[in-house]
């Protein structure tokens, strides 16, 4: 398993380190516009291999996709993040010329990849990989709700008082402060229904501080996150690499699917081999219906800013 993660700032070196540290991939390809510096994290995070104990080759690139060859997977973190009182929608000029960019030269090295978005705003980013590159949809996975998920059950365990491994539950809808719908009523403390433990108030704050998860962070350290978002990829290339079949909640194009089309949003869907090898449509309450519509109705306000 070859993969190649585009971007080898605070995200993307986070990825390849952890891809690397579960130690599955043959070979991980760093690559950046900025002349050393993806060789410098290659090189840095190679001398850990003999301390973390593992084989992993991980290669730098300066701009040169001929390195990213045949790769199975790609990760694209480039473009910039966003700074404390930013939107991830307002990164949606810059961002948007590098992802088609950077998605056309991955294909043009490995026609049969398999791509991973990062880049914000990322459900519309998902969606102009879609407009732009004619790639089939179960080969285009955004990058949000395996994220948002984590950080819901570390809210979740927070209010449980519980440590996180009691604790289930899943945020689907656009990866945005106003787009998650973190489904509360759904969460799980070891199989029964955390709201048995917590009051509704309770609920409303653990949704609504997952809501702002990135912000927080945005606000603490002047950028945005690359610890959570590193290790939620790589539980994704993972599932890909050893065709785990494992369900996340990912940004998908939806042709019907929550009875929503034409958009890429974050819903339940199974990862294997072939990338996205199912949607799973779940029950969802007439609330939670509703949370979803408008969120979808956001992210497509955003899609139409796109030049496609
Ligand atoms: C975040 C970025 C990766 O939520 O969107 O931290």
């Amino acid at each position: 398993m070859k993969v190649t993660v585009v971007g080898a700032g605070a995200v993307g070196a986070s990825c390849a380190e952890y891809i690397a540290i579960k130690n599955f991939a043959s070979e991980v390809v760093v690559l950046d516009i900025k002349e050393g510096y993806a060789e410098g994290k290659a090189m840095d995070l190679m001398q850990t291999a003999s301390l973390n104990g593992f084989d992993t080759k991980i290669v730098g690139s300066t701009n040169d996709y001929a390195k990213t060859a045949n790769s199975d997977v790609a990760v694209i973190t480039s473009g910039i993040p966003r700074k404390p009182g930013m939107t991830r929608e307002e990164l949606i000029g810059i961002n948007a010329g590098i992802v088609k960019t950077v998605s056309e030269n991955l294909i043009k090295h490995s026609p049969n990849v398999i791509l991973i978005v990062v880049s914000n705003p990322m459900d519309t980013m998902t969606y102009l990989v879609h407009k732009t590159t004619g790639l089939p949809k179960h080969r285009i996975i955004g990058m949000g709700g395996a994220l948002d998920s984590a950080r819901f059950k570390y809210r979740l365990a927070e209010a449980l008082e519980a440590p996180i491994s009691d604790v289930d539950g899943m945020v689907i809808g656009g990866h945005s402060d106003t787009g998650m719908v973190p489904l509360t009523a759904h969460a799980t403390r070891n199989s029964v229904k955390v709201s048995e433990f917590l009051s509704k108030e309770r609920l409303e704050q653990v949704a609504a501080d997952t809501k702002v998860g990135g912000a927080t962070l945005t606000k603490l350290l002047g950028t945005s996150a690359w610890y959570a978002p590193g290790a939620a990829v790589s539980g994704m290339v993972q599932a890909i690499a050893c065709d785990q079949k494992k369900m996340f909640p990912c940004s998908t194009l939806l042709e019907g699917e929550y009875g929503l089309n034409d958009l890429c949003i974050g819903v339940p869907v199974i990862l294997g081999k072939n990338g996205i090898e199912k949607v799973v449509e779940i029950e969802l309450s007439d609330a939670e219906k509703s949370k979803m519509q408008e969120s979808a109705a956001g992210v497509s306000k955003t899609n139409a800013l796109l030049d496609l």
